[in-house]
């Protein structure tokens, strides 16, 4: 019999929804952790803001909390340090000092690797550890391994997708009940899943985050969530969703990451999608990414993307995987951004516009607004009229264009005196 090695310690910051669902799983899987790692997992501290807080009945010595997460990580006997806080600060003084101290790293934390990813890479390289974090986009999805190892033989061209799961249960819950925004936010928040303060999401920031993780892995490129293009939610209405319908598609909170020769753009915004599209399908609060590859071809991932339970199972996956590289001596592949690909403007993407007008009636009123749209190079795919007098309502589709020349085609169509208002201007993806 081979003697018991000896175990892999764990040092866990912050024990909120997802913390504390990743104690109960270390808890619950010990045994199959310890067999499928080759060494058991101690956990010897868990840092957190109040110590005096309620936390149920977790599996766990009391004693091992503390306020005090820095002197935790600093602590000779810890291994692996698994940052379940958030934010930008104190959260990247303490994982660059793990990592520069030789400690790899579990991390959630979106916000920060959108922002300071490259540093924090760095420092890994510098103290030769690993530094994981699946559970920073789409929860429990297994997404980031396959672009970080899986599809290195391959060139990846695009990653289109839904990556936030408060977002979709409010857009989801609109097309199914005909809700406003605000009815449908006041659903998202009773059922727990939007937060007391929803802007991040609904102002597309968390997507955006993510999709700039993704961006990176999937380009071998540095891209940071300042170069996202990004545009929230809170505009669409119960009058959108039902022009959608009526146009056989839906809306979704889209991240759209694509590569060319020689960039990338990456965009988060809402968009119509057709209802035969494989994301239109994608309701409740789940999450699912679709990526593009040239060998590979078209490959879908769909899954829970939040929640304390599914987004601490991606963080055990990476903590099993960080315990056995410290045993076998071996690391995760380090940071891919040599190809560093421009990143593109919004304005030179090429996108199609839904634009929906409040005009008057009158004779020559769709001829000055096709000559608008003729101006600016911007073909136009379909019209529809509605109304009369006083309720005339105008809804183009465009044919594909510089995203810059139609959002200059909206601003003039709002100088026009025949048209009484520009009621809604959408993005159209996916046909
Ligand atoms: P919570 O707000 O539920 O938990 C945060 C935890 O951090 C709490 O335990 C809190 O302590 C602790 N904390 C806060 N500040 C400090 C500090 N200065 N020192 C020590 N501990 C501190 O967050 P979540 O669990 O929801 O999220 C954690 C991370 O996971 C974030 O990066 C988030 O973006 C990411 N994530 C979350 C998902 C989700 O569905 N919730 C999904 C995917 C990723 P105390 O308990 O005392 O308040
Ligand atoms: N607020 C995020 C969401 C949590 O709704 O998707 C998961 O990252």
């Amino acid at each position: 019999m081979s003697p018991a090695k000896s175990p892999i310690r764990l040092a866990l910051l912050g024990c909120g929804t997802v913390g504390t669902e990743v104690v109960k799983l270390l808890h619950e899987q010990a045994g199959d952790l310890t067999a499928r790692i080759g060494a058991p997992l101690e956990l010897v501290g868990i840092a957190v803001r109040r110590l005096g807080r309620e936390r149920g009945d977790l599996p766990v010595d009391p004693a091992l909390f503390t306020t005090d997460a820095l002197g935790l990580v600093k602590r000779d006997d810890v291994d692996v340090v698994i940052e379940v806080v958030g934010g930008i600060e104190p959260a990247r003084t303490w994982i660059t000092e793990a990592l520069r101290a030789g400690k790899s790293v579990v991390t959630a934390n979106k916000a920060l690797l959108a922002e300071d990813g490259g540093a924090l890479h760095d420092a890994a390289a510098e103290g030769n550890a690993d530094l994981y974090y699946e559970a920073s986009v789409a929860g429990a999805i297994p997404l980031l391994r396959p672009l970080r190892e899986s599809l290195h033989g391959d060139r990846v061209t695009a990653v289109t997708g839904i990556v936030n799961g408060t977002t979709n249960f409010i857009l989801s819950s609109m097309a199914s009940t005909g809700a406003g925004f605000n009815e449908a936010l006041e659903e998202a928040t009773e059922l727990g899943y939007a937060e007391a303060d929803p802007t991040a999401d609904v102002e597309g920031f968390d997507a955006a985050a993510k999709a700039a993780i993704l961006a990176s892995l999937a380009f071998h490129t540095r891209v940071t969530a300042a170069d996202v293009f990004r545009e929230g939610m809170t505009s669409v209405t119960a009058g959108d969703m039902a022009s959608a319908k009526e146009m056989g598609c839906t809306i979704k909170l889209l991240c759209i990451a694509q590569r060319t020769a020689d960039s990338v753009s990456v965009r988060v915004h809402p968009a119509m999608i057709p209802l035969s599209h494989p994301l239109a399908s994608v309701g409740d609060a789940f999450n699912a990414v679709f990526v593009e590859a040239e060998a590979a071809g078209p490959l879908m991932f769909y899954g829970r993307g939040a929640g304390g339970r599914p987004t601490a199972s991606a963080v055990l996956g990476d903590i099993v995987a960080a315990s056995r590289n410290k045993l076998t001596g071996t690391r995760a592949p380090s940071e891919s951004n040599y190809a560093q690909l421009a990143v593109r403007p919004i304005g030179e993407s090429m996108t199609r516009y839904h634009i929906s007008l409040d005009v008057a009636e009158r004779p020559g009123v769709l001829a000055a607004v096709a000559g608008v749209f003729a101006d600016h190079e911007v073909s136009i795919a379909t019209v529809r009229q509605s109304g009369r007098a006083d309720d005339a309502k105008l809804v183009i589709v465009t044919h594909s264009a510089p995203d810059a020349a139609l959002a200059a085609t909206v601003e003039s169509l709002s100088r026009l005196d025949i048209v009484r208002s520009i009621a809604s201007v959408l993005r159209v993806e996916g046909s």
